[in-house]
């Protein structure tokens, strides 16, 4: 099939790569050159593993090209549009302009049976409105939502193994022709036997806010624990495995610690907020206020936790922060909690140094006023203190003796649970954790 990704970030820029592998001609649609200039070269614009190895291949195939021209979208049987929905400034609602340009900019292409697929994350009630657009202007042409629910780290396991396809289509008949594009394209994915759900638009658009909201519960109610576990001495970690064995519960996102960040998860439940608000459901989700503060008081715990080991004053400790995106395996560092945490100990006098082994070009652009090192062992020269607050696995496996070599005092804060505390206290390090025992 001839298919265009309209938007070529984290989610277009791998739709689009594999779509080739699953046997398509692929066009990818970007109105940043400098993006469309990498992709062409096989360059990956942002760290995500597997993800170059695929662009390569698909490059390589002659069948997947990227462009900034949407007329180079022209005749493609379907269009999927897979630009950022970020949060509006000032304000909880998401900010749909990208997704209205991308569609408005698809109607100089676009003919009658072709079908716009939306995978961005957007408020309930937008694929309604969008169809009435498309339909309004290209007679014939049709509308469905299909969200996405790829993981950042495992983008391309997820777009190519997916746990469900979730297809939001129109009624009746034009319902009938999306669900056999859709499921055309998806064809090796659904004959795997991945379980679908098709449905209407608004359900469609509700179940990728609805999930996301769950795994941010998930993770506060962890972290609201660990607030009770700092209050009476218990531990959080080993409260998790034991409520995790319970499968109605499950283990997994009850990793306690700094908590949530990132382009997802942050601003989607702030989203749906603000939506269930317009729709005069705000109560239902009052709720997500709760999760997110939860959320927002473990960087401040982070900081305070850190003052008390630098002797009760931050003024002039030497601090070393590992890691600066907003989780491992990602150069993401949009709201990261890390990074957070950092500005907040420089701002209360601290001398911070931050490293990372993916995002510092990032963090340089975005956060210049931080002091940033190549490597753990020159961030934590002379240290007062080490906070780990991204859990990459070179972090994990440092080795906790020979670490204790450069620092000046050996204490370890472990901002997400993730190292081994007995390891580092048999190496002679004072370790604290969020919701656990000092060790
Ligand atoms: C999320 C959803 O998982 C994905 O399905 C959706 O498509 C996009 O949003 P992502 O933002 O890539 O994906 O990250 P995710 O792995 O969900 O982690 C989100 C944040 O929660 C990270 O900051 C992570 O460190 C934190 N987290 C995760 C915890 O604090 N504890 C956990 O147990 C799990």
């Amino acid at each position: 099939m001839k298919i265009s990704v309209i938007g070529c970030g984290y989610l277009g820029a791998v739709h689009a790569a594999s779509m080739v592998q699953l046997g398509h001609d692929v066009v990818g649609v970007d109105v940043d050159e400098r993006r469309v200039g990498l992709l062409n070269r096989a360059r990956a614009p942002f760290y995500e593993p597997g993800f170059e190895d695929l662009l390569g291949t698909s490059l390589a195939s002659g069948r997947l090209r990227f462009s900034a021209d949407v007329a180079d979208a022209a005749g493609s049987a379907v269009h999927f549009v897979c630009v950022g929905t970020p949060q509006k400034r000032g304000e909880y609602a998401a900010d749909l302009r990208y997704v209205q340009a991308a569609v408005e900019s698809l109607l100089s292409v676009l003919a009658p049976g072709e079908l716009v697929a939306g995978k961005s994350t957007v408020p309930v009630g937008t694929a309604a409105r969008l169809a009435e657009l498309v339909e309004g202007k290209v007679p014939g042409a049709l509308l469905a939502w299909n969200p996405e629910f790829l993981r950042e780290g495992f983008a391309v396991q997820d777009t190519l193994h997916p746990d469900r396809l979730v297809y939001g289509l129109p009624a009746g008949p034009d319902g009938e022709r999306a669900r056999a594009l859709l499921d055309e394209v998806y064809a090796p994915i659904v004959a795997a036997g991945t379980p679908q759900v098709v449905t209407d638009h608004a359900t469609a658009e509700m179940v990728k806010t609805a999930a996301n909201s769950f795994l941010a519960t998930k993770i506060s109610f962890i972290n609201a624990m660990a607030e009770l576990c700092e209050a009476t001495g218990a531990d959080v970690t080993q409260l998790a495995d034991a409520i995790g064995h319970d499968d109605r519960i499950g283990r997994k996102f009850l990793n306690a610690g700094l908590g949530f960040g990132g382009g997802c998860l942050p601003k989607d439940i702030r989203a749906f907020m603000a939506r269930a608000g317009e729709l005069g459901a705000d109560q239902a989700l009052t709720f997500l206020r709760e999760v997110d503060a939860i959320n927002m008081r473990r960087r401040i715990r982070m900081v305070d936790l850190a003052r008390e080991v630098c002797d009760g004053s931050l003024l002039g400790k030497r601090v070393a922060v590992l890691g600066a995106a907003f989780k491992p395996d990602s150069d993401d560092i949009r709201d990261s909690p890390a990074l957070n945490v950092a500005a907040q100990l420089q701002l209360q006098g601290a001398v911070v140094r931050v490293t990372d082994p993916a995002a510092l070009a990032n963090s340089r652009a975005e956060w210049p006023h931080l002091d940033f090192a190549d490597t753990p062992e020159e961030a934590a020269e002379r240290a007062d203190a080490v906070l780990l607050l991204t859990e990459w696995q070179q972090y994990r496996d440092l080795d906790p003796v020979a670490f204790g070599e450069v620092v000046a005092r050996k204490r370890v804060l472990d901002g997400r649970n993730a190292l081994d505390r007995e390891a580092w206290t048999a190496a002679g390090w004072s370790y604290r954790a969020l919701g656990r025992r000092a060790g």
